[in-house]
This record gives structure tokens, sequence and C-alpha cells, in this order.
């Protein structure tokens, strides 16, 4: 889909099964990135980034089947700039109903000493190689790797040469999480107005989240025209992960009010693939993470409780239907009131006038202030012990 950088739409663009599972430790089996594939097909993802196809023949294999499965979904494979990479990234994905090579090179100076290239030999290399990619496939990402920290006249310079050289997409990645929402703005805002032939493009933001702004700064990407966001479920990825595709959905959904843009995805799927993908990447979610953790609808505070009893909306800013899960949480604890307790009480068949209440609600606190949680069984238990002295 080619996207001006006024749209109103942004495209998702889920890297869970590249960027993801470069998580140490976070290796999915061929069977288990089919099943997320299709998740993530159905649940209306626009692009997603299957593997690296290079990187083994496992990696190759599950590129590829989920290039000939997938429904709905560009399939985008990842390169480094030579041809090798490029030409084995093209055999994976060649078969996908819209196939894209997404094709990268660190640009900073950091970066550009690693392959020891001064900036003419990587300008030429980046000609060549997404010159060679073009010749493959008509859709063809670039990315200057660590974007955010190379000079800006040399990240014009080889936006520029990407461009000219048949590039559809332009990433801009913030590799190592270092850039800040105001910069992450003016940085697409500025190469959109510079750079000669940038309204010829899609510009997408790639951003990491070691200060913990990657949601903040994708935003603000698409704020100065970025049209495609590169994230993960869970937000997982190496070190302290990518962009969370929930957060910045959910965000974009929530607040269209400030943030006047729209992606395709049907967030009542979000809970079970996030729940499948913790599971077979061995990466459980924070209890407390927006959105998908245990405790984004949970509720244990004796004020909160009774607020949500009363109106939902005291308290929560989503529905819980809106993520695909059925219901808030009321968690029962030390913090809980009586007005929860006589409605957990309620739902668990018992009925009690004042006085029984009461005495209940003195047991019950007791009882919550030696167990950090206390469940139904629990409270079953307390009602026996009740009905026993009464
Ligand atoms: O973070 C990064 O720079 C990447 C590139 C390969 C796009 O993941
Ligand atoms: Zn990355």
């Amino acid at each position: 889909m080619k996207l001006s950088h006024n749209s109103d739409r942004v495209l998702i663009f889920d890297t869970t099964l590249r960027d993801g599972e470069q998580s140490p430790g976070a290796t999915m089996s061929h069977s288990e990135k089919l099943e997320i594939a299709a998740m993530l097909d159905d649940m209306g993802v626009d692009i997603i980034e299957a593997g690296f196809p290079i990187a083994s023949d496992g990696d190759f294999a599950a590129v590829k089947a989920i290039a000939e499965a997938a429904e709905n979904a560009t399939i985008c494979g990842l390169a480094r700039a030579n041809f090798k990479d490029i030409d084995r990234c093209w055999e994976a994905i060649r078969h996908a109903r819209s196939p894209r090579i997404h094709t990268f090179i660190g640009t900073s100076p950091l970066h550009r000493a690693i392959p020891n290239l001064d900036r003419d030999q990587m300008a030429d290399r980046i000609h060549d190689t997404v010159t060679h990619a073009r010749n493959l496939c008509e859709n063809v990402q670039w990315s200057p790797m660590d974007a955010t920290r190379t000079e800006w006249d040399y990240l014009c310079r080889v936006v520029e040469i990407a461009i000219k050289a048949g590039a559809t997409t332009i990433n801009i990645p913030d590799t190592v999480g270092y850039t800040a929402p105001q910069e992450s703005a003016d940085l697409i805002r500025r190469l959109i107005a510079e750079v000669p032939g940038a309204d010829e493009v899609v510009f997408a933001t790639h951003c990491h989240n070691d200060l913990g702004m990657a949601t903040a700064n994708s935003l603000a990407a698409v704020a100065g025209g970025a049209r495609q966001i590169e994230c993960t479920i869970n937000g997982l990825g190496e070190r302290a992960g990518n962009t969370a595709l929930e957060e910045v959905v959910m965000a974009l959904k929530v607040r269209s009010d400030i943030m006047p843009w729209r992606t395709g995805i049907d967030t009542t799927r979000i809970m079970a693939v996030s729940r499948r993908v913790a599971a077979v990447s061995g990466f459980p979610v924070q209890f407390n993470k927006a959105i998908v953790g245990k405790n984004a609808f949970a509720h244990e505070s004796g004020i909160h409780q009774d607020g949500m009893l009363k109106n939902a909306e005291t308290f929560e800013i989503m529905r819980p239907a809106d993520v695909g899960l059925k219901e808030t949480s009321i968690v029962m604890g030390k913090h809980s009131g009586r007005a929860a307790l006589r409605s957990k009480l309620n739902e668990l068949g018992y009925d009690l006038g004042e006085n029984q209440l009461a005495d209940v609600f003195v047991r019950f606190k007791s009882l919550a202030d030696r167990k950090k949680e206390v469940f139904d069984e629990d409270l079953d238990a307390l009602m026996r012990d009740q009905g026993a002295d009464d």
C-alpha cells in the first residue's frame, strides 16, 4: 500500500519473528513461527517480517513457508547489504502473494567502522544493493541502521541514494533506543522536507526501548510523517525490546482525538496473540505491562473497586473486550473494600445481611493481611467457618 505522508492510515509492520526472535533465548520452532504468522495475518498486520533467510536453513524454511501461507499480509525477509543475502531472501519470499525485500546497513560512524567502509564506499554499496534488490522485487525496504546516531548530511545523502536506486519504503531505525519523542518527530519531518524524492516513498519508524521511550518515539515519528510503525508483540526484542504493537495500536485507538491515524488491526485479537507469543518465546509478560499485562485490567484497592462497580470508566480507559479480554478482574486483597467483598460473595452465591457482612469483612481483612491475594476458594472457606460459628 502506497501512502502519502499525511494519510490518516498507518501501516503496521510486525517483526516479532525477526527482531523479536533475536532476543537471546526467544527462539521459536518452525511450526510455532507459522502459527504466530497466521495469527498476525488474521489480526490485520500489514507487513510481517518473517525472518532473516540467510541466517540459517531453518530461518529460510520458515520464511518460505510463511510466504506461501500468508493470505493478506505482505511478507518481508531481511537481508544485509550484499547480493548473496538479497538473493537468498528473494528465494525465500518470492512466492508470497505480496513479497518485500528489506535490506539494511549500519550508517553511523560507529557502524561504518565495522565493515571498514568510508562514506563514499558505503554510498556505492547502498546504491548497488538496493538496485539489485529492486531488480528482483518491486517492493524494497531500505534501512540505515543506527540512523539516529548518523550524521545528518550523510543520512540525507544515503536516503536519497536508496530512493533513487528504487527503495519504496525508507525505514529509520533507532537501533539502540537513543532518540526522544521531539527528536524522533523532527527527524522524519526534516527527511521528508529535505531529501529529494522523499514524496515517492513511505517512511517507517523502528524504535528500540532502551530508555523506555519506544512507543512514544514511534508515535512522534508518525506525527512527523512516518506511515509505517515497526513493532513486535509484547515488545519482544533484543535488550529492552522493540516498540510493542499492542501499545501503539491501542494508543492510536484510544486517543484518536489527538492522534488521528488509524491502523487495520482487529484489536480484539491482541490478548490471544500476546499469550501465544509469550508461551512460544518463553518470555512471560510482566504483570504491569501496558495493555496485555495480567494487571492491566485488574483492580485491588477499595476505592478503585468501588468506582469500577459503579462505572467502569472511572478507572479504565479501554474496555477489556477491546483487546479480547472477557472482563475486568476484581482482585481480592488487603486493599479491597466492603462493596467489592459483597459483590464477590454475591457472584459466588452468598447473599449476606449487613451484620453478617460486617463479621465476614473483619475475617477477610485478617486473612488478606496474611495472604497476597484472596481467591474464591479462600472466600468459600471463610463462609464455611462463618456458618460453623453462627
Ligand atoms: O534495530 C535495527 O536497526 C534493525 C534493523 C535491521 C532494521 O533491526
Ligand atoms: Zn531492530
